[in-house]
């Protein structure tokens, strides 16, 4: 027996001295004496793409993360060498790459700080199991080093001391410790001395990160396969770093159709058709409003997707055209297994056309979910994509369902250890034939992604909505999200606040969590309490398993349904200021809810919060995480800010205890801030809204606020159909003065604006609106004093008696 015990000594591998270098444009290639290459791409002058190889070549440079749209272009490359190494500059950043090691050193260009340095930097494992490399690279960790970001991550937000796996996986009922779940989003964010720089390693395999745990001053990253292959961001701000990677990995390709920002209600199962109209008839009667009703797998013939169960549903169409006539868009679940039915349609067109992954030797890959035996579509195959996109002709064109929701895409097998599809499983990877080990994280990604264009074909001229549980970087293209199946208790509101905010940070804002929890049942108080994070979350759903009681706004008590109808109002109420911040997230990528630390990152007190965000640009919220509360300590950040309930002004920088008994939470307002808000409504489109009022808080000094408006639905929007509106206010000690600007061909429907000033330091003696006075009898006064003004006002003045 021959065994090769030399090669099983090698260990760890290293990069030997550079050389030799070459240019290519904006790609340098730095070679070492043991075939390393190192190839280096300039991509702006604040990204820098490093991608290594060990054996002297590059495979096809494929990615399903990062978007054709991203920008790139720098305004300057120079490239130096001394003896030592050589240094790339560009007009933010400078790169040194050691001669002796390849190991890289970042710096700011401008005051020339180390940001970011190797500790050994890349290096190598033969992977005797598989063939090629476990890829490894290791950073040095600065004093006071801060991580955040990495996708669904249920713990603490700040990563330091912890190490996480990315593999997608079905995780029913996770806890704060349960690692991976559902997502797999390898980007994080560094921050030291108030420098923030960003690192997104684009490989698929599974990946793992160690944040300064292992040893306490290095943070490494590795991945089973695939290549050493990393973007580097350069803040220096937090928020400068999210949107760059946010811009790299794609913007939502479309706003939603604004009724997906309202409230939904779902559960596993409402059937028959029956209790769907109980359902939705019950909130008209009771008057919460709401947008969507969800129809889980029970719809299906024996859960075969693309099929009804005609006893539960007779008249799918018909429901579905009832529904919509009472406000409520219909969204239904679609997973990835086919069950093996050789009388199904959907089964035998898959099988006819070679459309099902198969084992390594051949047989197809088989597994059990919900429909019992199933097989599975190769998502990763374009053609594959394509069939797919075009089942939904039927269920959107003909039966009229808005939106689809994609499940157990990680893939979920059921009855096996690993919960999912065996390594050997072969994919077409877009032209690049590989195992599962590479396809598992973007399986899907790509399911949803031909769900998407499904929807995107048939819903036109509408927009689509599509929402998925598994996700890679890159998904926020296509749809939004959910945080999978969590648990009804006090430490999963807790969960979910963090994983909204860190899917944010890690460019997925389309985001909530199944409000209430999945399994289990809560409390009133808890139900409560997660509706009122719920209106701060930019994907607003009620779901539950559905064998634990019911789930619906009114299942509790009546004091229960009071307060999460007033909560569920204040969302109805926030709409255009939200849809201004998802304006802004699919315009520049800018995260829609922002933690602390990505609002203030000088200030230190940040690095560490938790629970307080900013959603939006200028409404701070905290949830209320503890029964029997009457109030909380809250962090609130530097500035003045107003009590929402109270009007009262807060000097932040400092913890402070807020009273928030179980009809409140606390909520803040930045000062300077014009707050944009519909009145309610029982559903989008309920009201022909001729009026918004500016909730304006009063400031001495300057601030900016925005209102975005468009059709709510459709594409106009894209050629020049929308309506952007900016408030400059002054405030001084005896004027108030609002400057607007105005962009855009869209013709708001609404006329007027209802004035409404609060916190103003003076009485008002005049109105001046573009140099015309207005008579003050129009001013109507109880606490803030408010009048109605064209909505093509360019300079409101209200002037001290
Ligand atoms: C999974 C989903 C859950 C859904 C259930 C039945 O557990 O995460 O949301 O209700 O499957 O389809």
């Amino acid at each position: 027996m021959i065994t090769n015990t030399e090669l099983e000594n090698k260990g760890n591998q290293f990069p030997s001295k550079i050389i030799g270098f070459e240019k290519d444009v904006d790609k340098l290639y730095f070679s070492t004496d043991n075939d390393v290459i190192l190839q280096l791409t300039v991509v702006r002058d604040s990204l820098l793409r490093f991608r290594y190889t060990t054996v002297g070549n590059f495979d096809n440079d494929f990615s399903y993360a990062i978007t054709k749209y991203a920008s790139t272009g720098y305004n300057k490359l120079e490239i130096e060498e001394n003896e030592d190494c050589y240094i790339v500059i560009t007009s933010k950043l400078r790169c040194e790459i050691s001669k002796e090691s390849l190991r890289i050193s970042l710096f700011d260009v401008k005051d020339g700080v180390l940001i970011n340095e190797d500790e050994i930097g890349f290096h190598w494992e033969e992977s005797y199991q598989y063939g090629g490399n476990i890829v490894k690279m290791s950073k040095v960790s600065n004093d006071g080093e801060s991580y955040y970001g990495l996708g669904d991550k249920p713990n603490h937000l700040n990563l330091k001391g912890k190490r996480y796996n990315n593999w997608v996986t079905d995780s029913y009922a996770y806890g704060k410790d349960t690692d991976p779940i559902y997502k797999a989003i390898p980007f994080y964010t560094g921050l030291h001395h108030d420098k923030a720089y960003g690192i997104f390693f684009d490989n698929t395999f599974k990946t793992s990160f160690d944040f300064a745990q292992e040893r306490r001053n290095v943070t490494s990253f590795w991945a089973q396969g695939g290549e050493m292959n990393y973007y580097f961001f350069y803040g220096p701000k937090m928020s400068d770093v999210v949107e760059s990677y946010t811009d790299l990995t794609g913007k939502p390709h479309e706003l939603p159709p604004l009724w997906a920002l309202g409230f939904h209600q779902c559960k596993w199962s409402y059937y028959p058709e029956s209790k769907v109209k109980e359902i939705t008839s019950t909130f008209r009667k009771l008057e919460i409003p709401c947008d969507a009703i969800y129809l889980d797998i029970d719809y299906m013939d024996g859960f075969r997707c693309f099929t009804w169960n005609k006893e539960y549903f007779p008249d799918p169409k018909g429901m579905v055209k009832e529904l919509k006539e009472q406000g409520f868009k219909t969204v239904a679940i679609i997973d990835p297994g086919i069950k093996i039915d050789k009388d199904y349609s959907v089964f035998k067109e898959a099988l006819e056309k070679d459309y099902f992954c198969k084992r390594a030797d051949g047989p197809y890959m088989k597994g059990k979910v919900w429909p019992g035996e199933c097989y599975f579509p190769d998502f990763t195959n374009p053609e594959v994509r394509d069939w797919w996109s075009g089942l939904f002709k039927e269920l959107i064109e003909e039966i009229g369902i808005k939106g689809v929701w994609n499940d157990m895409n990680e893939p979920a097998v059921m009855e096996v250890p690993n919960k999912t599809f065996p390594d050997d499983v072969r994919h077409d990877y877009d032209g690049n034939p590989c195992s599962h080990r590479k396809a598992h994280n973007v399986y899907g990604m790509q399911m949803a992604r031909a769900t998407y264009q499904g929807l995107k074909k048939y819903s036109y001229p509408k927009r689509p909505f599509v929402i998925t549980r598994a996700a890679y970087s890159g998904t926020q293209r296509y749809t939004s999200t959910w945080t999978g199946d969590n648990v009804a208790t006090w430490e999963h509101l807790w969960i979910a606040n963090i994983q909204a905010q860190r899917l944010a940070m890690s460019g997925f804002s389309f985001a909530g969590s199944d409000i209430g929890g999945f399994a289990e049942q809560p409390q009133g108080e808890l139900f409560t309490r997660w509706i009122q994070l719920g209106v701060f979350h930019p994907f607003f759903r009620v779901h539950s398993s559905g064998d634990h009681g019911d789930q619906e706004p009114w299942a509790f008590d009546e004091d229960v349904t009071d307060i999460v109808r007033k909560f569920i109002e204040i969302r109805y109420q926030l709409l255009p200021y939200l849809y201004t911040a998802f304006y802004n997230y699919a315009d520049h990528g800018t995260p829609i809810l922002k933690s602390l630390v990505l609002y203030d990152q000088e200030d230190v007190h940040t690095h560490y919060r938790t629970d307080e965000f900013i959603f939006g640009e200028q409404i701070l919220a905290c949830p209320v995480l503890e029964p029997n509360a009457k109030g909380r300590r809250m962090y609130v950040p530097r500035g003045n800010w107003y009590d929402y309930w109270t009007d009262e002004i807060v000097k932040g920088g400092k913890e402070m205890w807020v009273d928030s008994d179980i009809d409140s939470m606390p909520i803040f307002i930045k000062e300077g801030t014009v707050i944009p808000k519909y009145p309610i409504q029982q559903y989008v489109g309920e009201k022909n809204i001729d009026e918004i009022t500016l909730e304006i808080y009063y400031k001495k000094g300057k601030e900016s606020s925005e209102l975005y408006s468009d059709a709510n639905d459709g594409f106009d929007y894209k050629k020049g159909r929308y309506s952007l509106r900016t408030f400059k206010l002054t405030g001084r000690t005896k004027e108030l003065i609002i400057n607007q600007h105005k962009e855009g061909k869209f013709i708001t429907p609404y006329e007027t604006f209802k004035i409404k000033v609060h916190g103003l330091p003076f009485e008002i003696g005049e109105i001046q609106i573009d140099n015309e006075k207005i008579p003050l009898n129009h001013l109507v006064s109880n606490g803030t004093s408010s009048f109605v003004v064209d909505k093509n006002f360019s300079e409101l003045h209200i002037i001290s008696k």
